[in-house]
């Protein structure tokens, strides 16, 4: 009689685990109504665009995110665009980033002329690896930024990268589609270097469908910022920066609406994911062949769009990070690898060899070791990580069975 439901046995868990995603309630509902009623459907219609929706979701992130300046912009890669182009990247630069993330990370790049230098990851948090950083700028000229991407929420080492660019005369832009709400030293990520960028999409920490937010606390940033969102800057109008050749990404005051609603629950959910993932890491730090990503002493918060776990094939009877994916799967808790897999091998573009580079860790990471969960599954209760645990635990002790299945 097989125990594991990959095997054909019963499977642990029997319900829906965590939260449905996003949350909302009569709040978002009477602010889209309010917004339709108005007839103001655009920050444009307001004599004071700061008193729109939009400009009121802005002050009210930038003051959530420890920022100066923060400007709405319609989804998270053109957020991405706008921090690198109002950071001073021109086409023909070059911007180094980990080779481990989402593809339109790199895909802004590339939409600002400039050339994508994939570096190695950290393997204790997956995040950027300073030194690799530091290696590929070496003798390079026209390396203009470094983009510091918060893969699965955990800010990156702003100081190290911080040092470098500093040294080097570039700015450190962070890509923060996965970490509203962290805090690195206390202070929320986005504005811990140059400018950051945040997405709003369907499934984010902060959603309203789609959206995006960049921020600084750089007065000169913030203006060129403006400028390269909306019409390139409008000589003599307040607040409007130089002229330049620019997207057109405004925000709606149906998405500002719908943000600053959702913005107030972020705080109290952060909190929430938190609890769990703390209580979820004590049970798995218990079970040889599972092991919580490394977390820096200097994350003072963690908000976390998914979190990335590791699978130690040696402690967990030899068998591949892929079978034990599946068998936690037909327990009923399915699990992502995260955002782990290298951008060169992407078929966007993996037909450009001068763009593959030597980055080992993350190669390896991607094919053994991550597995991942998604941030709505911590909004549920305690009794959900309960579940997961010991679907966990019920493959570790029937590992004999999985070797067979495996076959
Ligand atoms: C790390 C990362 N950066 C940027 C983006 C782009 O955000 P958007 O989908 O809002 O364009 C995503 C989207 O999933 C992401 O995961």
């Amino acid at each position: 009689m097989p125990h594991l439901a990959i095997a054909g046995g019963e499977p642990l868990v029997k319900q829906r685990l965590g939260s449905p995603w996003p949350v909302s309630d009569d709040r978002e509902q009477r602010a889209v109504m309010e917004v339709v009623a108005s007839a103001k459907w655009g920050r444009s219609a307001y004599a004071t665009p700061a008193d729109s929706r939009v400009g009121q979701f802005e002050a009210a992130f930038a003051q959530f995110q420890d920022a100066r300046y923060a400007l709405g912009v319609s989804n998270g890669t053109v957020a991405i665009e706008v921090a690198l182009r109002a950071s001073g990247v021109e086409a023909g630069d070059e911007v180094v980033m980990p080779a481990a993330a989402f593809v339109s990370v790199a895909t802004a790049v590339v939409n600002c002329g400039a050339v994508p230098v994939f570096v190695d990851v950290d393997p204790q948090t997956y995040l950027i690896d300073p030194a690799a950083a530091e290696a590929a700028i070496g003798a390079r000229t026209r390396a203009r930024a470094i983009l510091a991407v918060d893969n699965g929420g955990l800010p990156c080492d702003t100081d190290a990268l911080n040092d470098i660019a500093t040294r080097r005369g570039m700015a450190v832009v962070s890509d923060c589609a996965h970490s509203h709400g962290s805090q690195w030293k206390g202070v929320g990520t986005g504005a811990l270097g140059r400018a950051g960028a945040f997405s709003f999409q369907q499934g984010k920490l902060l959603s309203c469908g789609e959206g995006g937010m960049v921020v600084t606390n750089d007065d000169g940033v913030a203006g060129l910022m403006d400028a390269y969102h909306h019409v390139g800057g409008v000589p003599g109008r307040p607040g409007r920066g130089a002229p330049v050749v620019s997207l057109a990404c405004r925000m709606t005051e149906f998405q500002g609406a719908v943000g600053l609603a959702q913005l107030s629950r972020l705080k109290g959910q952060t909190e929430a994911r938190e609890r769990n993932l703390t209580y979820l890491n004590e049970g798995l730090r218990e079970i040889d062949g599972v092991a919580p990503i490394h977390r820096d002493p200097r994350v003072t918060r963690w908000g976390f769009y998914l979190v990335h776990f590791r699978f130690i094939s040696e402690q967990f009877g030899g068998i591949s990070r892929d079978t034990f994916r599946k068998a936690l799967a037909a327990e009923g808790a399915p699990t992502g690898v995260g955002h782990t897999q290298p951008l060169y091998r992407h078929p966007i573009f993996a037909g450009q060899p001068a763009l593959k580079r030597a980055c080992p860790q993350a190669e390896r990471i991607a094919e053994t070791e991550s597995w991942s969960l998604g941030h709505a599954l911590f909004l549920g209760p305690t009794s959900d990580m309960d579940l997961i645990l010991e679907a966990v635990r019920k493959l570790r002790r029937n590992v004999d069975e999985l070797r067979e299945v495996e076959g």
